[in-house]
């Protein structure tokens, strides 16, 4: 009657944790119970955690950069990665350049996609909202279910400006889209780069302060007005500062359509992470910046307390060489580095060891912060449960295992990670996605391509109030319909 059952594990979803049964037919979860007799295969999970498998919700795979840069890696070894790292599914980035065609990337990008091992599906970057993206490729994308667009406040070659931000917010809101948002001030970073120049200060150290905190800060606040006078839904990404998340903690009390996420890395590393002989600091750069232990202190508080959806990885490799980082030679000043570090393998197994081990966050949190809660987000609504009827994509996880981080454990195709040598408690043991055995201790067994893509609906809002600005209410301002 199944082709796979997991017996005597400790079944652990968002809201409970039980000595359970999970059965296993055509790739989806046929039956939950206290025991499940018969199954082809039976998995033995006695002394593990049976989990959903993890959705990567961020991460930059087989994406050229708006220098042009490409990371190091493709859907095969990201999915890899992301794989070994305890996850079933990814939500990658596809990035529209500017003067490009939304068709035309997507077509690309479905091309490069036919690699994963794991499901997947795509938030698509916007950095050219013409006429055309906005009411003819927007509606298409979304139309096959890619229900999350980006845009970015910073970097001259992506940013919108407030106006083409508003646009994307309007259009994602009438598709039930959501918006996701790279917050930080782009003038605030050019003055500081010109000012650090000036004085011939271009190590990688640099670019943590060339970045500061209130750059974020105003972003975010900025950025959470435009959600707010539109009454769009809003992703901030990467939120790395207390003040950061502090905004989104009270928009979220006062009823914001309004979602946010942190990362390993501003949990993990400070600005002293830089501070290297040579360009070694260079590893570490990533936008925004890490910050420092009171920053890290904080946003473990906003993960425990629910300003977060999802820690996610932010995955953006770029190989330490003239591939990745050092395009433009090995002594290039830090603004002409690239941005980005690498953890999709590393995200799961950090967040279990310094969150769930040591007593910071539930397992119930580990797992709305490592899948449910993308799933509920961004519309993959198989996902992200271990209910009857979902996919069935799950993690083993040995919570006693302690292992040393080494770059051969992430699988990816990079030449450093910047956790190496921290000592994680807890391993992913076997991942499945869709009822098919992945990883298995130490082992790829998946095959290049069985990954599928995801068609996503739309954000789930329940709960959130939102705002109507009296100047966009038609029983306002006059009878003006101005927006959705
Ligand atoms: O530094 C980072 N995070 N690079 C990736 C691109 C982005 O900003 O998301
Ligand atoms: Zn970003
Ligand atoms: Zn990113």
């Amino acid at each position: 009657m199944f082709d796979t059952v997991i017996h005597s594990g400790m079944v652990v979803t968002a809201t409970d944790t039980f000595r359970g049964d999970i059965g296993i037919r055509d790739g989806r979860i046929a039956a939950v119970a206290e025991r499940i007799e018969g199954g082809e295969r039976r998995i033995d999970a006695g002394g593990r955690l049976v989990m959903p498998g993890g959705i990567e919700a961020h991460a930059h795979i087989a994406q050229e950069s708006s220098a042009g840069v490409m990371t190091a890696d493709d859907y095969y070894s990201g999915s890899v990665s992301a794989a070994f790292g305890g996850n079933s599914s990814f939500i990658p980035f596809v990035g529209q350049h500017r003067g490009q065609s939304v068709d035309d990337v997507l077509a690309t990008y479905d091309e490069r996609a036919k690699r994963s091992v794991i499901d997947y599906s795509y938030h698509l970057i916007i950095s050219d909202p013409t006429e055309k993206v906005l009411t003819d490729e927007l509606p298409r994308a979304f139309g096959r279910g890619i229900t999350s667009f980006k845009v970015f406040m910073t970097y001259d070659l992506m940013n919108l400006g407030d106006g083409g931000m508003l646009d994307i917010l309007t259009v994602a809101k009438e598709h039930g889209a959501i918006t996701m948002v790279h917050a930080e001030n782009n003038e605030m970073v050019k003055w500081m780069n010109r000012r650090l120049a000036a004085k011939g200060l271009t190590a990688p150290k640099y670019h943590a302060i060339s970045r500061p905190e209130l750059a974020e800060e105003e972003a975010i606040n900025r950025a959470i007005s435009l959600a707010k006078l539109v009454d769009a839904p809003l992703f901030i990404v990467h939120v790395s500062t207390a003040g950061g998340a502090a905004l989104v903690q009270r928009a979220k009390l006062a009823g914001a359509k309004l979602f946010a996420e942190t990362c390993p890395q501003y949990l993990a590393l400070t600005r002293d992470d830089l501070d290297r002989s040579g360009v070694e600091g260079a590893k570490f750069m990533c936008s925004p910046p890490v910050r420092d232990r009171a920053t890290q202190d904080a946003l473990w508080k906003h993960i425990q307390s629910g300003t977060f959806e999802s820690v996610s990885s932010d995955h953006a490799p770029y190989r330490f060489d003239a591939t990745g980082k050092f395009t433009a030679g090995m002594d290039a000043p830090y603004p002409k580095i690239a941005n980005g570090m690498p953890g999709i393998a590393a995200r799961l197994p950090y967040l279990f060891s310094e969150g769930v081990v040591r007593g910071r966050i539930t397992l119930q949190q580990f797992v709305a912060l490592s899948s449910t809660n993308a799933a509920k987000t961004f519309g993959m609504t198989k996902k992200g449960s271990l209910m009857p009827g979902m996919d069935a994509d799950i993690v083993i996880w040995n919570p006693e295992v302690t292992r040393t981080v080494t770059l051969a454990d992430q699988h990816d195709n990079m030449d450093y990670t910047p956790f190496e040598g921290m000592e994680l408690t807890g391993v992913p043991e076997v991942v499945i996605n869709r009822g098919v055995v992945i990883v298995e201790n130490g082992e790829l067994l998946a095959a290049e391509g069985q990954g599928r893509f995801v068609a996503r609906a739309c954000v789930d809002l329940t709960g959130k109030a939102g705002y109507r600005a009296k100047e966009l209410d038609p029983a306002q301002n006059f009878g003006a319909e101005i927006a959705p």
